[in-house]
């Protein structure tokens, strides 16, 4: 007979089951999923670099690599992407099978079950799923359009054990907004004065349209309290799987001991191909014309929600990344919203708070959808919520 698994996976509905239903319907427009823009993957690049590390390694190509990741790669990403600190080395980058393997090892090394994790409210699902797995106490604190309350967490790790607090500082999954200067500077401290973890989740870093790059929380990090994440799933591809965790070197080790009994490594043949990439392309360019192209989706929607939403909806207007948040009147469920337009898919909030269990906002992603799809499903959900006032 099977062991029981009940206990380990919710059977609690987070309501992706209806939106997958809703999204595979051919005549839907999806504002759902967090996918860069297909049309805008440098397919021709990333094919030529493959080719042309292969035909200029030996057999290596296929073998084995280092459960780390090749060094050469982990110098190209430490030097011209993660940004970190000048005495960040080689001994504090591991690369991951995109950011979520990253949060995945750091839960399985750090968690048991009803330990102390804060999240932002609302957060990334994926890394609710993956904390879930090991059973936590979930704390929840409030976002504000500068970032995390910090005050709020204070005083929740004065009053409870605390082992990780999970934050997104740019861009952040699925309200757009960004940790300020000073308050990434404060977390840094309160992470070492009460000892506890941060795992700075950073994907959407490089993908700023306005306004003035912040440093990493990882560059006011003084005692080896914070681990920070990157990603090239959003900025070239996620079928790569590339991802990156920065963090002391001994808590490298552990992770790298860890990853042994997973996955052992990442795979040797993107390494290549990702290194021959970065050194044959100018990864700036690229960024600057991603970053174009987003803006102007981004705009396209903020217009048409200003058109067609009813007044007492309110969204936000981020500097970069891929979301925008709306909050719907207080009585509204997004559920509901979702059940009932029957055109547009978009992430209902409620299994995004994992305590206040919030279900009057949306998340809309805009980087994967056209002009024409953004107009007409703005318009469609105008419609809709109009309806449900
Ligand atoms: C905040 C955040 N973290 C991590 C991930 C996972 O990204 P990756 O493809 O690098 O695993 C995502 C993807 O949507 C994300 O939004």
């Amino acid at each position: 007979m099977l062991p029981n698994i009940s206990q380990r996976f919710s059977q609690e509905t987070s309501g992706l089951d209806d939106l997958f239903t809703l999204s595979t319907q051919k005549e839907v427009i999806s504002f759902a999923a967090g996918y860069p823009a297909t049309d805008l993957f440098p397919k021709k690049q990333l094919d030529n670099a493959f080719l042309k590390r292969t035909n200029k390694k030996t057999q290596q190509f296929y073998q084995y690599g280092s459960v780390l990741g090749a060094d050469n790669l982990r110098s190209e990403i430490l030097t011209k992407i993660a940004l970190t600190k000048p005495q960040i080395t080689l001994d504090n980058i591991m690369l991951t099978q995109g950011a979520q393997q990253a949060i995945s090892l750091l839960a399985e090394l750090f968690l048991d079950s009803g330990d102390g994790v804060v999240v932002e409210g609302p957060t990334y699902i994926g890394a609710l799923e993956a904390f879930k797995l090991k059973q936590p106490t979930f704390h929840e604190v409030n976002l504000k359009s500068d970032g995390l309350d910090l005050d709020q967490l204070e005083n929740i790790v004065k009053q409870y054990q605390i082992k990780l607090v999970y934050t997104i500082p740019n861009f952040q999954n699925p309200t757009g907004c960004c940790l300020s200067l000073a308050k990434r500077k404060r977390l840094a401290k309160l992470a070492s004065r009460y000892n506890f973890l941060v795992i700075e989740d950073d994907p959407y870093r490089h993908l700023r349209y306005a306004g003035e790059d912040l440093p990493s929380i990882k560059s006011f990090d003084e005692t080896g309290n914070v681990v920070s994440l990157g990603s090239l799933s959003k900025i070239l591809s996620p079928a790569l799987r590339l991802g990156w965790l920065i963090a002391d070197q001994a808590l490298i080790k552990q992770l790298a001991n860890l990853r042994l009994a997973l996955d052992c490594q990442p795979s040797n043949v993107i390494c290549e191909m990702v290194e021959q990439y970065l050194s044959d392309n100018d990864l700036k360019a690229h960024l600057t014309q991603l970053n174009q192209a987003y803006q102007a989706k981004k705009e396209t929607m903020v217009q048409c929600l200003k058109k067609y939403l009813p007044s007492q909806c309110q969204f936000t207007n981020p500097q970069g990344g891929f979301f925008i948040w709306v909050t719907l009147p207080k009585h509204i469920d997004s559920h509901q919203v979702l059940l009932k337009n029957k055109m547009v898919a978009f992430i209902e909030s409620q299994g995004l708070f994992v305590v206040s269990q919030q279900k009057n906002h949306m998340r809309l992603n805009f980087s994967n959808v056209s002009d024409k799809q953004i107009k007409k499903g703005c318009q469609a959900l105008g419609n809709c919520i109009k309806e449900m006032l």
